[in-house]
């Protein structure tokens, strides 16, 4: 992580925002969005994913969204890829970073990636062994994201040791990175805690640990600040709240960005992010979005009178 920040907000809109959105959003303005973010001190961003374009249309576009984020000088840019296929084409764009989704409930890894758990820990294993031979792909970091993690809305609970279990296998398998995902917003603050202090404890110091969470049921910004408290300092989130994963049911927007970077710097801990610039790229979304709701409380409300964030204050 930079030295300049504390915590690292990941804006995930583009990809998981935009994988549930059915019309096309414009090669032109995701790059314009991706570039407007970026110059408010985004430091991360998930530009897109590499699925079939007959599964999800949206992403046809990939490749060419990754070149033009790869020219912004201070952006690290990421991409998902749900197998060999997907990760090979991302491999070619030179992309800094791939992740790989995996459900820790088989319904939700059948729903969304067609195979089993198991077979979706080979594939990872053939992914980590094309990136060590691929010649564009030396630098490119490997993360796993752990779906419905604390409950799956088609299997319902989700026990804490097969997620660690699971967390476990991929650290194994050679990911750099594990981002803990609460794909459909069953969790709360208490076992998002137990669980995330037991996977920074046992994986921690050989992978960056992140949480994504979403607002579905209200609790996704209690869960960030439970995850802190864990130790964790990796946060993936929506400008204005986009989102949500197309196979599982019920699924509803990530947390959002702009309050996720309130709650933050409103709590000493410094992002880089410019909080008002950044609601100002939400025009971007609504503009080309035109029937989709926006979130967030802090575009409504503004800063509380005499309000510091901490990166400006730094
Ligand atoms: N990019 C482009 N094309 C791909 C691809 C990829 N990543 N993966 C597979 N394909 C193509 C295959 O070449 C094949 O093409 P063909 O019909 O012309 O021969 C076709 O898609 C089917 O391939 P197959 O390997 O049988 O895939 P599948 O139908 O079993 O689907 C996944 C598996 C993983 C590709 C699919 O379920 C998927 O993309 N899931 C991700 C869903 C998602 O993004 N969820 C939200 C994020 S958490
Ligand atoms: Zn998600």
């Amino acid at each position: 992580m930079r030295a300049e920040i504390d915590v690292e907000v990941r804006e995930v809109g583009l990809r998981d925002g935009l994988q549930s959105v059915s019309s096309f959003f414009p090669t032109a303005e995701k790059i314009a969005w991706v570039r407007a973010e970026t110059a408010c001190g985004m430091p991360e961003i998930e530009v897109c994913s590499f699925v079939p374009p007959k599964l999800i249309p949206q992403f046809t576009d990939a490749a060419e969204v990754v070149a033009a984020a790869l020219e912004i000088p201070s952006l690290s840019v990421s991409a998902l890829a749900p197998n060999l296929k997907g990760a090979l084409r991302g491999f070619e764009t030179g992309v800094h970073k791939l992740n790989y989704v995996a459900s820790v409930s088989e319904s939700h890894n059948q729903s969304n990636v067609r195979r089993s758990i198991d077979e979706s820990v080979e594939d990872f294993e053939r992914i980590v062994e094309a990136r060590d031979r691929h010649p564009q792909a030396a630098e490119t970091r490997l993360g796993v994201g752990l779906s419905t993690a604390w409950g799956c809305s088609i299997e319902g609970a989700v026990d804490m040791d097969a997620t660690l279990r699971l967390a476990g296998r991929f650290a194994e398998a050679g990911a750099d990175e594990l981002a803990i995902c609460d794909t459909v917003g069953y969790a709360n603050p208490t076992e998002v805690k137990a669980l995330l202090e037991r996977v920074v404890e046992e994986y921690g110091d050989a992978v960056d640990i992140a949480a994504h969470f979403h607002d579905t049921r209200g609790l996704g910004l209690a869960n960030v600040y439970a995850a802190l408290e864990a130790g964790v300092l990796h946060f993936d989130a929506s400008l204005g709240g986009l989102g949500g994963c197309p196979y599982a049911p019920n699924a509803t927007g990530n947390i959002v960005m702009d309050d996720l970077v309130f709650l933050l710097e409103g709590a000493g801990l410094r992002t880089g992010v410019d909080l008002d610039s950044l609601v100002a790229v939400r025009d971007i979304i609504a503009r080309n979005l035109p029937g989709e709701t926006l979130h967030g409380m802090y575009a409504l409300a503004g800063a509380p009178k005499g309000f510091q964030s901490a990166s400006r204050a730094a």
